[in-house]
């Protein structure tokens, strides 16, 4: 048997997937399994991170067993970012639940963080803002905060690391304690410059060095498992957001791409120099190869997919997500309604930790439909602000390339292109998230000479959208979700 695929592991928030790609990026045999979410409070997010191995370890081996083993040539892993993981280097096993990026029990210490002054140095340094999403106060209140794993560290035995570092860790079978650049970029600990822990950082968030990974690039020889027999090598990783750019060959400067997932995330690439946003976008590494990063601007916006979620599972006004697009096709419009599904905080360009969602415009003729609707348009007005931000920053978006659960629905496709009034373009594979995950193993593995090569073998667009609707309506829709906007942050 020739090895001639890659394996991906992609452990994303609400569920964990391994998928097998060939060379040409079709996708050969897939797996996935849901993960818990434990919500222990209003605003907590918590996840096992024992079940994050052993979930990740099922769909591996799954997918090995229905393509063979021997055809695995390496392993790229991709995840979740921010989301911190305690564990015991002696037992190998967690000492608490995970934190999750969605959690938002540190908002207080953001804020005293930022009254203090120091939010202008932490973005000069790291390209973040204050704001509990990111994980050095996730770290900081466990230690304050769980006896076990305040023990650990007094024993010289806790480690830390988001996902892929937990990931490879046991991949590994502990020995090898490293996390990606791209994944380092998001804890508020690394300098955006040369990719190093900064000491200032480290002493401000009350971090001890000793307890994190090492940073490495985003291809070449990471680590190797034996997990799927013999020595099958890792070979690429990247936080999620960072391999859906790479997955969409968002390769040169001012490319641009929105992921719509839990959230939606939206990254320009910047290329060789990091980039500031002076209009409250993230400046953050979107890989890094043979030592050399490459840049991205990011928004991050914390409820998307989520929001139709909560259509179902919270309002219960649909039964499953399919429904909504024959749901806003059914109305001419939304009625007047307008939804800002701030449902976990808002992330870019507002950063309010504690807003919360408003529904405004209702009537007696309101009807799921366009409740419906008003949701689906809120992914196009979200999206807007952040065009509009990046736009401001100096990086007008030409196109924008989508993926992500909830682009399967055209209507929503066409509703970004006629909110945006830029063509939106939506790739042959979906997982596109995956997808880049496997072109940085390929790049690691050596079977590609770059990116620029994986891109050329394994990434195509399918389907493009063009605004359908006169500058005049567009601008409309604008106002409404401005105003609607100003209600929210008002409250
Ligand atoms: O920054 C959070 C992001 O990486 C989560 O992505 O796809 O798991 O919702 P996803």
């Amino acid at each position: 048997m020739t090895a001639d695929l890659i394996l991906v592991l992609d452990a994303g928030t609400t569920s964990t997937r391994a998928i097998a790609f060939n060379l040409a990026g079709a996708i050969v045999a897939s797996a996935q399994r849901p993960l818990t979410q434990h919500y222990p409070h209003s605003g907590w997010v918590e996840h096992d991170a024992g079940e994050i191995w052993r979930l990740s370890r099922d769909c591996l081996i799954d997918v090995a067993d229905q393509v063979g083993a021997p055809r695995i040539a390496t392993i790229g892993i991709t995840n979740q970012r921010e989301t911190m993981v305690f564990w015991d280097r002696t037992t190998g096993e967690p000492v608490s639940h995970a934190i999750v990026w969605q959690d938002r029990r540190t908002a207080d210490v953001c804020a005293a963080l930022q009254a203090a002054g120091h939010e202008p140095t932490v973005q000069a340094t790291t390209g973040l803002v204050l704001d509990p999403y990111f994980s050095a106060t996730k770290i900081r209140w466990a230690i304050d905060n769980w006896p076990a794993v305040a023990d650990a560290l007094a024993d010289g035995r806790l480690l830390v690391g988001t996902v892929e570092s937990w990931l490879i860790w046991k991949l590994s079978a502990g020995t090898r304690h490293v996390t990606d650049a791209t994944n380092a970029s998001r804890t508020l600990l690394m300098r955006l410059d040369d990719c190093s822990w900064d000491d200032g950082l480290l002493a401000l968030f009350g971090v001890p060095a000793a307890i994190l990974p090492a940073i490495t690039d985003c291809a070449g020889p990471l680590a190797a498992t034996a997990l799927l027999g013999g020595d099958t090598p890792i070979t690429g990783s990247a936080g999620d957001q960072q391999a859906a750019t790479i997955g969409h060959a968002c390769l040169a400067p001012g490319q641009v791409k929105a992921t719509y997932g839990t959230g939606c995330f939206l990254l320009a690439h910047a290329g060789p120099v990091a980039p500031v946003s002076t209009h409250r976008l993230l400046s953050t590494v979107a890989w890094r190869i043979g030592g050399v990063p490459a840049y991205a601007l990011e928004g991050a916006i914390f409820t998307a997919g989520a929001a139709v979620q909560w259509l179902r599972d919270g309002l219960g006004i649909i039964a499953s997500s399919s429904e909504t697009e024959a749901l806003a096709q059914s109305v001419a419009d939304s009625g007047g309604v307008v939804f800002v599904p701030a449902l976990a905080g808002m992330g870019a360009p507002h950063w309010q930790p504690g807003a919360r969602g408003t529904l405004t415009g209702l009537s007696g003729g309101t009807t799921r439909a366009h409740i419906v609707r008003a949701t689906l348009e809120a992914m196009g007005q979200q999206t807007a602000d952040l065009v509009d931000a990046l736009a401001a920053d100096g990086v007008p978006a030409a196109r924008l390339r989508v993926d992500g659960g909830m682009v399967a629905n055209d209507w929503l496709c066409q509703n970004l292109a006629d909110s945006l009034g830029v063509v939106v373009e939506r790739p042959r594979i979906i997982e596109t998230t995956a997808l880049g995950a496997a072109m940085l193993a390929g790049v690691g593995a050596g079977m590609f000479a770059d990116l620029a090569a994986a891109a050329a073998a394994m990434s195509a667009p399918d389907r493009s959208f063009a605004p359908a609707i006169d500058p005049a309506a567009r601008q409309a829709r604008r106002d409404g979700w401005a105003h609607a906007i100003r209600q929210t942050l008002a409250r």
